[in-house]
């Protein structure tokens, strides 16, 4: 029998499981942090257990690709599922205590799922647009992980800006005592985003792809260093940016306010905006955003 590495993550395969391991921290005391993923994990996912790790004595990463957040078209099937080499890259870092993996009958243990947590009106534009029902899988699948792991804390990802807000926002109104912590988005070297998705562009795609944060990083500056207010006019910068890209197709640009992820037409001096974007790279669907505080 091979011996475990002293921080391999204890594996959790079922809700019931992942109830008595969470109770039982409880009771002697210790705090607990969640990161949800859909697995695949690369670095930006480990940096939210490393951070996750600052905030309490338990680490729970759970691993679940959530079949009610992808619409019919998207990729739930061809999503990858790399439990193996997950856990090992979690054991390499030793930050995370279990791995909770449940199966899609502990997430929706009636079959067909009539039980829905939505955010009005917040889900209305960026991806929420252009992914009918996104939100809806998003935040009922995050508050079961919740309602089964009672976390103190969740650690996520500001790269998906519009889920950070509206489950921040669901986590207050439903009162479940867990506070949300947000991490910058982790890039490669040449700005791009890590994404369990950009395993899927071509090296030409690939050496295309940093324009979506270097465009990001223009309009912000326009911003900061000219005090340019007029939203058409930053938007504009990053559509054009995008449509002198042969390889690129543009799902949407918009900039929003960071409280209700409305549109807005300018920006006002003292608010915290959102500039945000879409794009598909041949087969993979990208997004980045940067968040400007308007001086
Ligand atoms: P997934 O896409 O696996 O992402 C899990 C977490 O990792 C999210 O909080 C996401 O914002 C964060 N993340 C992804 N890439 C990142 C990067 N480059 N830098 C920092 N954080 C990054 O988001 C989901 O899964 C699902 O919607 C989920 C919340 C798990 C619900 O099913």
């Amino acid at each position: 029998m091979t011996l475990l590495q002293p921080h391999f993550p204890r594996l959790i395969a079922s809700a019931s499981e992942m109830r008595t391991w969470s109770a039982d921290a409880k009771r002697e005391g210790k705090r607990i942090a969640l990161v949800p993923t859909m697995g695949a994990l690369h670095e930006g996912h480990l940096a939210l257990v490393a951070e996750a790790s600052k905030h309490a004595d338990q680490v729970v990463a759970s691993i679940f690709v959530n079949p009610t957040q992808f619409g019919p078209n998207e990729d739930f099937d061809a999503y990858p599922r790399t439990l193996d080499s997950d856990r090992e890259l979690l054991a390499r870092d030793g930050f995370c205590d279990v791995v909770f993996a449940p199966s899609v009958a502990d997430m929706y243990p009636l079959g067909e799922n009539l039980t829905w947590v939505t955010v009005d009106s917040m889900g209305d534009h960026l991806c929420g647009a252009t992914r009918p029902g996104h939100f809806r899988g998003v935040t009922t699948v995050v508050s079961r992980l919740f309602a089964i792991t009672s976390p103190d804390v969740a650690v996520f990802g500001m790269k998906d800006a519009q889920q950070f807000f509206i489950l921040n926002r669901m986590t207050q109104e439903m009162g479940f005592g867990t506070r949300l912590v947000g991490l910058p988005t982790v890039r490669e070297a040449d700005g791009l985003a890590l994404s369990s998705r950009n395993r899927y562009l071509t090296s030409a795609e690939r050496a295309a792809a940093p324009l979506l944060n270097r465009l990001l990083n223009e309009a912000s500056e326009m911003v900061e260093k000219v005090g340019q207010l007029d939203a058409h006019v930053l938007v504009d910068h990053v559509v054009r940016g995008l449509k002198d890209e042969p390889a690129c197709t543009i799902d949407y640009v918009q900039l929003v306010d960071t409280e209700t992820l409305q549109p807005l037409e300018s920006l006002i001096r003292g608010s915290r905006v959102l500039l945000a974007l879409a794009a598909f790279f041949g087969k993979a669907r990208l997004i980045d955003n940067v968040i400007i505080d308007v001086a």
